[in-house]
């Protein structure tokens, strides 16, 4: 039997209904937020990941789904959708856009080849946005207040909102330099990765898996005491301003985030709520002033966030919070022979196309059975067609919550059910 590839999942018909109930909350709010969707292909140029999110990082190095088409081209089934976007501003010219600054949001499928646990899927969902051309720290506070709006929707409560400062590349390069001198003459003790990462990119050391519990790592020196006046004054903008609309946070000064791009603001949500598991990022983002440059791009910059629906649907099953079932089909049509069924299937198809859902049973089954399978798809009301009803016109149509039921003429069958 072929087997459902590592790491992916089937979205059954059963559970779709919960996907679809997020999806349309997500599509609302960020309608609330000014944000317009932007769909950007399934697979990208190789060099887009490799010089936007970064050589050095394990996305690139470990996770990527690449392959040369037929026209040998390298090719990479996306595995973020920050890249992708700020591709897609340049190429189209936004920054010249009627409609600034250029606030857009995605939900679409990425890949990573990660190891598989709960939480950590090969190909998951992400939601995210992204606000390009300001740089303003109010902007900051708007990506962050929507993000956690999202969220307090669903009725989540046990969440940790962490943020820090990544400062700009000056403040970057004094870091990089301090982190050297710190980890340079113990690096033996570190893996081979963060042997490479020193001379690459000494900040992925502090977020390595492997190394995480090193000594070091906990008294390596904080960014926080390199941000030059500049970014640590837009960086307390940015605490004053989500303090002012009520949003908390705390600071981890160990927040680096896995991907290069970022400067100034960066940030996270955690699920504090029991069960979780042991991935417990919710979301991740932040500001990234140089990654449009990067890319060959104008000099503008933006910042976003983006979260998977996947560790969403855990938060929500770890809080014991429901996504409300949708309400079955408005009516079921019983029929005791095959003239009757015929005869259904004519109506059923008129009653649809007047936007009543209904549903006949093809299996033909007995009148118990289909009355049982009724219940299943949760009518609201059955009629059941047999010889009488096909002469005469007239039928019983049942309320299958009150068990009420009343003769009615199949012609006013449509009207009826509408004004119910
Ligand atoms: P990221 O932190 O790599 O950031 O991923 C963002 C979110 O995607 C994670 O917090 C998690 O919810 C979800 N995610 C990542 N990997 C997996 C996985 N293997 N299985 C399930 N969910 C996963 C980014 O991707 C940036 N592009 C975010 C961003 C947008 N920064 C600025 N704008």
């Amino acid at each position: 039997m072929i087997q459902i590839p590592r790491g992916t999942q089937d979205i059954l018909p059963k559970d779709s209904y919960k996907w679809q109930f997020i999806e349309e909350r997500l599509h609302e709010i960020a309608k609330n937020y000014n944000y317009k969707e932007i769909r950007t292909p399934t697979f990208e140029s190789t060099e887009l990941f490799v010089r936007g999110v970064g050589g050095s990082t394990d996305i690139v190095n470990k996770e990527m789904y690449t392959f040369q088409d037929k026209g040998d081209r390298s090719l990479t089934l996306k595995p973020e959708g920050t890249a992708p976007v700020v591709r897609s501003y340049i190429e189209n010219k936004m920054q010249h856009d009627v409609v600034q600054p250029t606030k857009v949001y995605y939900m679409a499928p990425m890949f990573r080849y990660e190891r598989k646990q709960k939480g950590r899927y090969r190909q998951f969902v992400q939601f995210g946005i992204e606000a390009i051309g300001v740089e303003d720290p109010l902007i900051d506070v708007e990506v962050i207040s929507m993000l956690m709006h999202i969220y307090k929707s669903f009725g989540l409560k046990d969440l940790k909102l962490y943020i820090n400062s990544i400062g700009d590349q000056n403040s970057r390069s004094a870091y990089n330099e301090a982190l050297v001198n710190h980890f340079k003459p113990s690096i033996d003790e570190f893996c081979s990765d963060c042997q490479t990462r020193i001379d690459t990119n000494p900040m992925r050391i502090l977020d390595c898996k492997k190394d995480r519990d090193h000594e070091l790592i906990k008294t390596a020196p904080r960014m926080y005491d390199y941000l030059n006046d500049e970014s640590k004054q837009y960086f307390e903008e940015v605490k004053a301003n989500l303090d002012a609309i009520g949003i908390g946070y705390e600071v981890d000064y160990n927040l680096v985030r896995g991907l290069d791009y970022y400067t100034h603001t960066a940030f996270e949500v955690m699920s504090d709520a029991e069960g979780f598991g042991a991935i417990t990022t919710l979301c991740g983002g932040g500001r990234y002033n140089g990654l449009l440059e990067m890319l060959d791009g104008p000099h503008e910059t933006g910042i976003g966030f983006a979260l998977s629906i996947e560790r969403l649907l855990l938060a929500l099953e770890a809080e014991n919070i429901e996504i409300p079932e949708p309400a079955g089909i408005d009516l079921y049509i019983c029929t005791l022979d095959d003239k009757s069924i015929e005869r259904a299937s004519h109506i059923v198809h008129t009653l649809r196309t007047k936007g009543i859902s209904c549903d006949i049973d093809y299996k033909r089954r007995k009148l118990k059975a289909q009355m049982k399978d009724a219940d299943r798809k949760g009518a609201a009301y059955t009629i059941v067609l047999g010889e009488n009803e096909l002469s005469t016109g007239n039928v019983e149509l049942k309320h299958m919550g009150t068990g009420e039921s009343k003769t009615v003429h199949l012609d006013e069958l449509d009207t009826l059910l509408e004004e119910k």
